[in-house]
C-alpha cells in the first residue's frame, strides 16, 4: 500500500498484546520449581511486570497472558491484595500501597492456559480466540527492553505504514547467533528492513546473518492461519520463526515480514548471567537504591574482588 492510501484509509490501532508466560524456567532451577520465572525479582518488581509496563507504555491496554500450571502467583500480582493493602493503609505506607496498587491499575488483564507446552507458536496458536482478526503484539518475558529505548512503539508504527508483520532484530556477536532466530534481511526505509528469510537457532556457519529475533512481534492474524500448517521444528516444537519464515516468502500467505533494527539496552533475564546484570544496571540507576549501591560497588570491586580474582 503506498503512502497516501494509508493516510486514507487508517490501519486499525493495535491495542492487544499477547505474553507468553508458560515456559517452565529450568535454567533457574531451583528457585523456579515453585515460582514461576516470570516472578523473579528484577531489583523489587517481578521481571513480568515490566513487559506489561511497556506494552502499556506503546498503548496496548488489553494483556492476554498464556500460562500454564504453576503460573498462579502472576494472576494474583495484577489482581488486587486486599489485605495487605488495607494494612499498608493502617500503617499509614502509602508509598508502598501504590506500588502494590500499580500492577492492578496497569491494564485488562486475561489469561488463558496453554495446556501441553508445545512451543512459542503453539502458545500464540492459544492466543487466537482473544486477538481476533486485528494485528496484535507479542512480548517475551526474558527479554527486557530499557523504557528510555522504546521499540514496540517503532514497531507499531512500522506495520501502521508498511502493514503486514514486524518483528524485532539486533545484531549480537555471530558466535551467539545460535541461541536466536536469524533473519536475512533488505534495506527498506528509515531502519525497517525487508525480512528475506528466518531460520531458527541456526549453527554459526549456517546463519544468514548476524541479525536475531528479539522477544518482540508485531503480528499480522493471518498468523495463526500459518501456524496451523506449521510442522513442529526445532526441538519437536511449533516455531514461531518457522511461520513467520513461510510469511516472508510468501507474501500471499499473511506477508511481507519486516524488520526493525534495535541499538538500545535489553536485558536477557532468561539466562542467569544476564540477569544478574540487570539487577546490577538498574539498581545503580534507581534513584531511591543508586547512590549507596554504587558506592558499596565500588568498595567491592576495587577492594574485595581482586581476593576473588
Ligand atoms: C525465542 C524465539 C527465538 C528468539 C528468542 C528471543 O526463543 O524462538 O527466535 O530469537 O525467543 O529471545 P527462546 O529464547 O524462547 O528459546
Amino acid at each position: 500500500m503506498d503512502k497516501v492510501t494509508a493516510m486514507t484509509s487508517p490501519r486499525p490501532r493495535i491495542s492487544k498484546a499477547v505474553i507468553p508466560a508458560a515456559g517452565l524456567g529450568t535454567r533457574f532451577l531451583p528457585a523456579t520449581k515453585a515460582t514461576p520465572k516470570e516472578m523473579l525479582p528484577v531489583v523489587d518488581q517481578p521481571a513480568i511486570q515490566y513487559v506489561v509496563e511497556e506494552a502499556t507504555a506503546a498503548g496496548l491496554t488489553d494483556v492476554l497472558m498464556i500460562t500454564g500450571r504453576n503460573k498462579r502467583p502472576v494472576e494474583d500480582h495484577f489482581d488486587r491484595n486486599y489485605e495487605l493493602e488495607d494494612a499498608l493503609r493502617r500503617k499509614g505506607d502509602s508509598e508502598r500501597l501504590s506500588r502494590v496498587q500499580q500492577s492492578t491499575a496497569l491494564a485488562t488483564i486475561h489469561y488463558v492456559r496453554q495446556g501441553d507446552p508445545k512451543g512459542l507458536g503453539h502458545a500464540i496458536q492459544c492466543a487466537e480466540p482473544h486477538v481476533g482478526d486485528q494485528p496484535f503484539a507479542v512480548l517475551l518475558g526474558d527479554d527486557l527492553i530499557d523504557p528510555r529505548d522504546p521499540l514496540l512503539t517503532r514497531m507499531i508504527e512500522a506495520q501502521a505504514e508498511h502493514g503486514g508483520s514486524v518483528i524485532a532484530l539486533m545484531e549480537v556477536d555471530p558466535e551467539q547467533i545460535h541461541l536466536y532466530g536469524a533473519a536475512s534481511v533488505d534495506p527498506v526505509a528509515d531502519g525497517v528492513m525487508r525480512v528475506t528469510g528466518l531460520v531458527e537457532k541456526p549453527d554459526p556457519a549456517d546463519a544468514p546473518s548476524n541479525l536475531a529475533i528479539i522477544g518482540r512481534y508485531v503480528l499480522d492474524p493471518g498468523v495463526f492461519e500459518v501456524l496451523d500448517r506449521t510442522p513442529p521444528g526445532r526441538g519437536g516444537e511449533i516455531q514461531l520463526t518457522d511461520a513467520l519464515q513461510t510469511m516472508a516468502r510468501e507474501s500471499a500467505a499473511a506477508g511481507p515480514v519486516y524488520g526493525v533494527v534495535f541499538k538500545g539496552r535489553r536485558y536477557d533475564t532468561g539466562d542467569r548471567g544476564d540477569y544478574l546484570r540487570s539487577i546490577v544496571r538498574l539498581a545503580c540507576e534507581r534513584p531511591d537504591l543508586g547512590p549507596e549501591f554504587r558506592s558499596w560497588l565500588r568498595t567491592y570491586v576495587s577492594e574485595e574482588m581482586p581476593q576473588i580474582d
